[in-house]
């Protein structure tokens, strides 16, 4: 399995510290969670602090764009060297020329949408994209709870990947911890973990965790 801890569930102040600490686990990724006050309930930060956190670690980015316009800073955030970058189906813009314009950059083009969403409306795009995120809660905020029926979704689109012989990597993101993450490893490439990781505990051993799924 692969990790990718989400540092929002971290403390700010100890960015470096956790970086570091990101560096000795088995964290495969470093997941930045990009809120803009306007498609979430929150704000976090934008692609100079996420430029910045990843210029001091040689820690792939899997950034995770939870903004209205998308399009408009996507340049921006390919500045930053993220690995991933990924953009909600609920957003603006042009979702072909986001694909386009992330994969010509020889980044990694991932596509997510909320859990109110049906699963449909990101098809047309399988073929074309890199990644596909299932957001197992309502994006905004960590620490929330999984929600259980989003498991038929990853199962759903485990089986059309395998029937279209697509090759997109399916990531889960929202409310995994030590319960919640055996019933999606089945059928996931990544994990994405914040309050799991940070917030009780110790963080390499709970990476050690959801690593060996
Ligand atoms: C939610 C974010 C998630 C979140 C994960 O809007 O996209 O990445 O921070 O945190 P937990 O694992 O606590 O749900
Ligand atoms: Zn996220």
């Amino acid at each position: 399995m692969k990790v990718s801890p989400s540092i929002i569930a971290a403390s700010f102040l100890d960015i470096r510290k956790v970086v570091t600490e990101l560096e000795k686990s088995e964290a495969d990724f470093i997941h930045l969670d990009v809120m803009d006050g306007v498609f979430v309930d929150n704000l976090t930060f934008g692609p100079d602090i996420a430029g910045e956190i990843l210029s001091v670690t040689g820690l792939k980015g899997d950034t995770h764009l939870m903004i209205k316009n998308p399009e408009k800073y996507i340049d921006r955030f390919l500045d930053t060297g993220t690995e991933i970058l990924t953009f909600h189906i609920e957003s603006e813009g042009n979702k072909r020329s986001m694909i386009r314009k992330i994969k010509e950059r020889g980044k990694k083009a991932g596509i997510t949408l909320n859990p109110s969403t049906p699963l449909i409306e990101i098809e047309p795009y399988l073929p074309e994209v890199d990644l596909v995120l299932v957001m197992t809660v309502h994006p905004g905020f960590y620490g929330q709870k999984f929600k259980s029926e989003m498991v038929e979704r990853l199962k759903d689109l485990n089986r059309m990947r395998e029937e279209r012989h697509l090759n997109f990597l399916i990531e889960v993101d929202g409310g995994i911890n030590r319960n919640t993450a055996p019933q999606v490893a089945p059928y996931v490439d990544i994990i994405v973990s914040g309050s799991f990781i940070f917030k009780g505990g110790n963080v390499e051993d709970n990476i050690a965790f959801l690593k060996r799924l």
